[in-house]
């Protein structure tokens, strides 16, 4: 298989293993400049939501693959002014060669990619972060050499960034384990998700117990207590996931070269310490370098 072209990437269980491998692949050899293909198409970048890393990292790898990019700002395009989004598919899709899209509902991009006919990829919703996940399995692959045998342990809020781990752990056969309070653990049809595609080769497990959970695992992630959209409840989630905290105590619990990843950007005190962000087993701006060489790779492969 040498392209996805075409493919819409709306879920990290879209991707088969041996896609999801095949990516990994071209990532790490388009980061040593062994691919380097001319790629003279545009991408549009249609996000509801702030956003640093994806916007930036998609945006160069367009440039490095010798294509251009159109920023669909809502604030600035027919989008905030509510024109149903199956027109602005409808229309977007007769520019453009592929869409990323950073939105609310998996449903809003879900209708997107049904009226569009090129390639539609999540660029975050608040059931998923496919992309990102890409890129932190990239990570992990590199510290350790290869994935096989791995646990990867996420503490924290069962939200977007969990479910993608969740899914694309499991996907190639990584250990995962979520630990989150009860009220906020991912989403159950996720988690049967993940473990119908881990087909019980690997661990799929979700637990309320940080410490259970850090027991031995070659990687530590973790992600902010509340996400965009979520603002209002901040105040109210401090003290319900204060125990979910990455710090020394919970690092000390990890396999002794365990990594530490969190997507960014992160809050110090909060869901993990300055000092392990810091600290020289965080491996996160490797991580967030990786969004870049990742999303080459796919908008390489969707793109043909
Ligand atoms: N990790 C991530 O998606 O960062 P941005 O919100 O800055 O794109
Ligand atoms: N869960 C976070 C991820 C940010 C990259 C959010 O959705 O805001």
């Amino acid at each position: 298989m040498d392209t996805l072209r075409g493919r819409d990437l709306l879920s990290i269980a879209d991707l088969s293993r041996a896609e999801a491998e095949y990516l990994l692949d071209l990532a790490a050899q388009m980061k040593i400049g062994k691919v380097a293909p001319r790629c003279p198409k545009v991408l549009g970048l249609l996000f509801h939501k702030a956003s640093t890393r994806t916007r930036v990292s998609f945006t160069v790898a367009m440039y490095q693959l010798g294509g251009q990019v159109i920023d669909l700002n809502p604030q600035s395009t027919q989008v905030g002014r509510g024109e149903p989004l199956p027109d602005t598919a409808r229309v977007l899709d007769r520019y453009l060669d592929a869409v990323a899209i950073r939105t609310y509902g998996q449903v809003e991009l879900q209708l997107f990619a049904d009226y569009a006919r090129i390639p539609v990829i999540n660029a975050l919703t608040d059931r998923e972060h496919p992309c990102q996940i890409l890129a932190d399995l990239l990570t992990l692959r590199e510290s350790f050499g290869t994935l096989a045998g791995l646990t990867l342990c996420y503490i924290g809020d069962g939200n977007n960034v969990a479910h993608s781990l969740l899914l694309g752990c499991a996907l190639l056969g990584v250990n995962i384990r979520v630990a989150s309070p009860p009220q906020f653990a991912p989403l159950p049809d996720i988690v049967a998700q993940a473990q119908a595609l881990s087909g019980g080769k690997s661990e799929v497990t979700v637990l309320t117990d940080p410490q259970a959970a850090a027991k031995g695992a070659h990687a530590l992630y973790t992600d902010v207590w509340a996400s965009m959209g979520q603002e209002a409840e901040a105040g109210d989630r401090q003290p319900i996931f204060r125990p979910y905290q990455i710090n020394d105590q919970l690092l000390a619990l990890a396999d002794p070269r365990a990594i530490v990843l969190h997507c960014l950007p992160a809050h110090r005190g909060e869901e993990i310490t300055a000092g392990v962000l810091e600290g020289p087993q965080s491996r996160v701006w490797e991580q967030a370098e990786n969004r870049l060489h990742a999303q080459k790779a796919l908008l390489a492969s969707l793109l043909g």
